[in-house]
């Protein structure tokens, strides 16, 4: 199998964001699969311009590819790096964690990894970036009051450190494989994995889609990485865009 994701890997102590870097035009001519770690984050970004919290002791990466031409492959690959984040903490404990789509990853009911996927066109160049958040060893209590409810890290589960080096090695590699099964159409492969793990599946929740809140019933993710629901005619919705709350 070919190595791509982590075929170079920068680390960093501080940076304000390790997404707005790899965008940045210094990282322009880096190849597809590098990574960039940061130590913590001075102004790390989450979706809809939120603020991650990137105190030291989580993992804040972000992985770029260039010259990219089919996005859908993205998607899925955000998708599947959630599942990839599943697969390595719940060798540290009990396999409590469930994908919500389109690419976060949940313990119970608290967010303990988010996923930023972002792109630059720059002349012929697409550029595509996938930054990951993981609270590891930053316990919760230290987080702002408005996300510390919904927030779960690795150390308030366990209850001591982990050594986080072993955390992204392990990540990576199974990145690396997602990543090259979804370069020979595999995404099927992985789909089961990810609907018996989907959050909030086969029940109604709340969505936010564009600017209309609407309640769906959460049926599964299907081969295109869009999330199918149910409306209250019991009718079956493709949700491409769109969040869950
Ligand atoms: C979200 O939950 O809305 C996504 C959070 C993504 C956070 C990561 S941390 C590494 C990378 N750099 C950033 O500024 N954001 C992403």
């Amino acid at each position: 199998m070919k190595k791509i994701v982590g075929s170079k890997i920068i680390r960093l102590k501080e940076i304000d964001s390790t997404n707005k870097l790899a965008l940045s035009e210094e990282y322009s001519d880096s190849p597809s699969g590098t990574v960039i770690i940061a130590e913590e984050q001075s102004a790390g970004k989450g979706r809809k311009n939120r603020i991650w919290y990137s105190k030291k002791g989580g993992i804040y990466m972000s992985i770029l590819f260039n010259k990219v031409k089919d996005y859908s492959t993205f998607y899925k690959l955000a998708i599947l790096s959630a599942l990839a984040v599943k697969d390595v903490l719940s060798r540290y404990t009990e396999d409590r964690y469930y994908v919500k789509w389109p690419n976060d990853l949940y313990y119970e009911d608290k967010k303990i990894c988010g996923i930023l996927l972002q792109s630059k066109t720059q002349g012929d160049d697409n550029r595509l970036v996938l930054g990951i958040g993981i609270n590891i060893n930053n316990s919760i209590s230290e987080l702002p009051k408005e996300v510390r409810d919904k927030s779960a890290s690795l150390i308030d589960i366990i209850g001591k450190k982990i050594d986080k080096e072993e955390i992204i090695t392990n990540l990576l590699g199974r990145i690396n494989i997602y990543y090259n099964e979804l370069l020979n159409g595999q995404f099927k492969k992985y789909l089961k994995l990810v609907n018996d793990c989907l959050y909030k599946k086969g029940r109604i929740t709340e969505f936010l889609i564009g600017v209309y809140f609407r309640k769906l019933r959460v049926l599964e993710v299907d081969t295109d990485g869009e999330l199918i629901v149910e409306d209250e005619k019991e009718q079956r919705l493709k949700v491409d865009f769109g969040e869950i709350l």
